[in-house]
């Protein structure tokens, strides 16, 4: 039986992943913050005759705190980990500081993903063959970090914080092999390009309505952008990082992939931390 974490795993493709994995006899444990959505995952689980082995986590990853607390339950309760699933998203229209005083994208999007990321990774390598599966948007619209401005405090819209995050966390893959040498662990960036799930929920009118029509012309199900990501997490690359826009593999090349700027994004990342 392997064991994965999903953070956003009680929506959206997070939570289609952890009923995949839960279906097919294995153990997920979702994080989220709406004990509701936490319910109904568990339920679905038990529906599913997986009730030993599905867990629910309320956590707020846009807080240190939050981050932190799922990095201590996981460490807890499992022995090992065989995949590690980054799902989170709440599209901010408005700017937004968490408690730590981080811009709230740059710190659900990215921060908990490289805070959760390295920190589970010596779990990861307990297991036989580890993945960690970052959904992003590498390969898709464009977007640029602000290096000198990185929480955002001028010039912000929701899609200029949205696109960042994604360019971090392409840098985020990258960079995994340099900081963990010795990992066996697998690092997949994917982009599912459209899903039709909650995404569009916090967007203002008419933004919203808009979304959720172009959702229902164009977009995927969950049930269909599940099975290849799945597949990906069994059966990765043999490279240390790797990076699709559906089945289309990415070369690792150009100013979104650049090692030199992952590594500045790294010490950066690893600065404001240290603060
Ligand atoms: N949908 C698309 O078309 C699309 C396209 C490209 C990339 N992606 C990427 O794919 C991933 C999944 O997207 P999705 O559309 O499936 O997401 P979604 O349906 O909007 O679900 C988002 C998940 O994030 C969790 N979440 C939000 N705020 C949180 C917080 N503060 N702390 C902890 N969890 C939090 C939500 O749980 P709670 O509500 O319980 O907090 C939920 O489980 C995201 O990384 C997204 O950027 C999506």
């Amino acid at each position: 039986m392997r064991t994965y974490v999903i953070t956003g795993g009680t929506d959206g493709m997070g939570r289609g992943l952890g009923l995949h994995f839960l279906a097919r006899g294995d153990r997920a444990i979702a994080v989220g913050t709406n004990p509701a959505k936490g319910r109904a995952f568990l339920a679905e689980a038990e529906r599913l005759g997986a009730a030993e082995r599905a867990g629910f986590l309320r956590a707020d990853l846009s807080t240190l705190a939050g981050m932190q607390a799922v990095v201590a339950e996981v460490e807890q309760t499992a022995d090992r980990l065989d995949g590690l699933v980054f799902a989170t998203q709440r599209f901010q229209p408005k700017r937004e500081e968490t408690p730590d005083g981080f811009e709230h994208t740059f710190a659900l999007a990215y921060l908990s993903r490289f805070v959760i990321g390295h920190a589970l990774t010596g779990l990861l390598d307990r297991a036989e063959a580890p993945v960690v599966l970052n959904l992003a948007g590498p390969g898709g619209m464009p977007g640029t970090i602000h290096w000198d401005d990185l929480q955002l405090r001028d010039g912000y819209t929701g899609m200029r914080a949205a696109m960042q995050a994604s360019r971090c966390n392409d840098l985020l893959g990258v960079d995994f092999p340099r900081r963990h040498p010795r990992s066996r662990a697998r690092y997949v960036l994917y982009n599912p390009l459209f899903v039709k799930t909650g995404m569009a929920d916090p967007l203002p009118q008419p933004q919203r309505m808009v979304t959720k029509a172009m959702s229902w012309l164009l977009a995927q199900r969950v049930e269909q952008a599940v099975p290849p990501m799945a597949g990906l997490m069994d059966d990765p690359p043999a490279e240390r990082v790797s990076a699709f826009k559906r089945a289309k593999p990415l070369p690792l090349t150009g100013k979104d992939f650049d090692p030199d700027a992952a590594d500045r994004l790294h010490r950066l990342t690893t600065g404001l931390l240290d603060r």
